[in-house]
């Protein structure tokens, strides 16, 4: 049975924890929910370093690689060089295609995997967004909402940066590094995050998460518009 199957990766995975120690990062601290039918796009960053390396997205439960600059009907992975990452877009998802998925980076044969993440596909997603593309220009505000299920309600919310993995959290306003940030969880199904003076460098992928579960967001920050600029003609 598939539940089955499905059980036995989550064992694996929590042995392969345990043999190995908790490491920072692994596929079950990122969980994706997603609808039958639904469509997500997941960002996946690489450095100036590894530009050069070949890079796909691998699922498990298939066994299949998908290099970049591949579109299928409902599967696209596309470099973009500009921002140092390569996005996949997955369509029309389906239930059997829940399971683990990495983002790899290969170089004279041997593979690094950068991210990776389990994809569950559930009817009810744990938390989603009714946007998954915001934008805004430098030095407005922009906001977000992150819906979430009824069992996490009383799990931690956060707004994430992927290319750092630098988090913001409720109640705790970070305004150093970038614009402000606020938090405000409703403490029924959804939380809203508030990003204040928008700078260029704010641009790019962030994800909402409620416990483990995940949702990914892109930011685009426009140059401010010329009537808000005033040169000074000394
Ligand atoms: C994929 O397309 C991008 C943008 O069109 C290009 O810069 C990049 O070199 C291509 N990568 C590969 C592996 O073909
Ligand atoms: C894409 O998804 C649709 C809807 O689930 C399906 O009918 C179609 O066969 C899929 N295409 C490919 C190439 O898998
Ligand atoms: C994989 O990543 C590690 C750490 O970033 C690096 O030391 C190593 O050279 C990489 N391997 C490949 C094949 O790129
Ligand atoms: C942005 O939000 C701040 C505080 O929440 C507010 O004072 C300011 O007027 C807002 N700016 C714009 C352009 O809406
Ligand atoms: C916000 O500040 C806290 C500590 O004050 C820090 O742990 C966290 O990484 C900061 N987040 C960002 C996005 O800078
Ligand atoms: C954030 O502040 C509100 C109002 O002060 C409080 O009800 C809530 O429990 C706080 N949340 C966290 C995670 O500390
Ligand atoms: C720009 O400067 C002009 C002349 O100095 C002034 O009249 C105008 O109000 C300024 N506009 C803004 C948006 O500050």
């Amino acid at each position: 049975m598939a539940t089955d199957g499905k059980n036995k990766i989550f064992l694996i995975s929590v042995g392969f924890w345990l043999i190995f120690g908790v490491e920072s990062y692994s596929g079950l601290d990122h969980v994706l929910t997603i609808n039958p039918g639904g469509s997500v796009t997941i960002p996946c960053h690489y450095n100036e370093e590894t530009q050069w390396q070949m890079k796909f997205w691998f699922s498990e439960i298939f066994q299949l690689r998908t290099y970049t600059n591949t579109t299928e009907e409902n599967l696209s992975v596309i470099d973009r060089p500009d921002q140092s990452l390569y996005t996949v877009t997955m369509r029309n998802i389906e239930s059997r295609q829940s399971g683990f998925y990495y983002c790899v980076l290969e170089s004279e044969g041997k593979e690094n995997t950068t991210y990776e993440l389990f994809l569950m596909v559930k009817s009810v997603p744990d938390v989603s967004v009714l946007s998954s593309s915001v934008s805004g220009h430098e030095g407005s505000n922009v906001s977000v909402q992150c819906l979430y299920s009824s069992k996490y309600r009383d799990t931690q919310k956060q707004w994430c940066r992927y290319k750092d993995q630098k988090c913001f959290l409720e109640n705790k306003t970070n305004t150093s590094q970038s614009s402000s940030v606020q938090i405000s969880d409703d403490g029924e199904n959804s939380f809203t995050v508030l990003m204040n003076g928008l700078r260029l460098s704010d641009s790019g992928w962030y994800f909402c998460s409620a416990g483990n579960r995940i949702i990914p967001v892109q930011l685009t920050v426009t140059e401010a518009e010329p009537e808000h600029v005033n040169f000074s003609t000394e």
